[in-house]
């Protein structure tokens, strides 16, 4: 089969990981007759150096005329004093989901068994970790009108507007719904309605589709004790469904009951065009240095092929490769924070990492 990937860099570490996951998507081209065909354009801070925009229309365009976009990272500090407009978050990332409609951000936090100890959480608390949020991604306190205005007394006052619509939030939850019917069958819905109204309007939108999915188990739980539990005992959960907010910030949370959050990908679904990114950031800090760990965008790769393509068994031989690799001792610099396992640990920077998942996807 053919394909076409849109593939966007971006900025700071994203111009060193997308490649490593191109290298992988192309071992798995070559290993079952796929033809993968890339189209590199700019987005973020390199866009705006270019053209003056961090999200050209051409740019734009291409993700619209392809099958899935590959997506690194974007923004930096050089970035941060344009007006809000032209920042790379602000004026490339968040359009880009919003005019894609990608309405469903699926973040999956799997504890790879080689990083039992790589984590700063106990072993016996994090093993055997698998947990999927779905974060909802096109609405909430990202997308509501903000505001400043001065106040009398000298000052100013800023308002973001945090809203939700029964429609977005039936979308985002059956989607969770299927999800979980496919996984442990569990839901866990995760609000702050003992104060907001936009999370009351969730839970009784929860509470009336529970009726329609009886084969799973629902259960609801407030943000402040769900940030508390992911850390008490994770094992608790199957799939988390939340609103844009919340959903960043517990994943990063969560993260790190995966070792690194060099190691969470994500895919965000539900307009035609997926698209595939790591969940962190551009990491400036060790930009431009092969230290990033590439695994994160190799297995956003990886869901590519899974929810853009159907192509189940070689998602699973990326994920195949990643364990195996880390099995073998295989480490970037994020997965060494508490290393002490019995295994020798050898030390790789990004590309070397990228060819040994190379590597093994054309061997295993
Ligand atoms: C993420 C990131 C983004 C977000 C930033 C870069 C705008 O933190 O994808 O989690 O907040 O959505
Ligand atoms: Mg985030």
């Amino acid at each position: 089969m053919r394909y076409k990937i849109a593939v966007l860099p971006g900025d700071g570490i994203g111009i060193e990981i997308v490649p490593e996951a191109v290298k992988a998507l192309e071992a798995i081209a070559s290993r079952f007759g796929h033809q993968f065909e890339f189209t590199e354009a700019l987005v973020g801070g390199a866009a705006y150096d270019a053209v003056g925009h961090p999200l050209p229309e051409e740019t734009l365009a291409l993700c619209k005329s392809s099958d899935a976009v590959l997506l690194g990272a974007i923004g930096g500090p050089e970035y941060d004093e344009l007006p809000v407009h032209l920042r790379p978050e602000v004026g490339a990332l968040l359009p880009l989901r919003k005019r894609l409609a990608l309405f469903a951000n699926l973040r999956p936090c799997i504890l790879f068994p080689g990083l039992l100890q790589a984590s700063t959480i106990k072993e016996e608390v994090i093993k055997g970790v698998d947990i999927m949020v779905i974060r909802e991604l096109t609405g909430g306190l990202y997308f509501g009108n903000k505001s400043r205005e001065k106040t009398p007394q000298g000052g100013e006052t800023a308002t973001d507007v945090l809203s939700y619509s029964t429609l977005e939030i039936e979308r985002i939850v059956r989607l969770a719904y299927e999800v979980a019917g496919k996984r442990r069958k569990q839901l866990c819905s995760v609000d702050k309605a003992n104060v907001l109204e936009s999370s009351r309007l969730w839970r009784e939108t929860v509470s009336r589709l529970e009726k329609e999915y009886p084969q799973v188990k629902t259960t609801h739980m407030y943000v402040d004790n769900c940030s508390m539990q992911l850390i008490r005992d994770p094992r608790q959960f199957d799939v988390i469904v939340t609103e844009n907010m919340f959903g960043d910030i517990l994943t990063d949370e969560a993260s790190m009951l995966t070792g690194s959050i060099g190691m969470l990908p994500s895919a965000s679904i539900g307009g035609e065009v997926g698209l595939y990114e790591p969940s962190h950031g551009s990491a400036p800090d060790i930009a431009g240095q092969n230290k990033a760990n590439p695994l994160a965008t190799i297995l956003s790769a990886a869901m590519m092929l899974r929810y853009s393509f159907n192509l189940d068994q070689e998602a699973e031989l990326i994920e195949k490769a990643v364990n195996k690799a880390l099995e073998e001792g295989y480490r970037t610099g994020d997965l060494l924070a508490c290393s002490d396992s019995e295994q020798p640990v050898k030390l790789l920077g990004t590309k070397e990492m990228g060819d040994i998942i190379a590597q093994k996807i054309l061997q295993l």
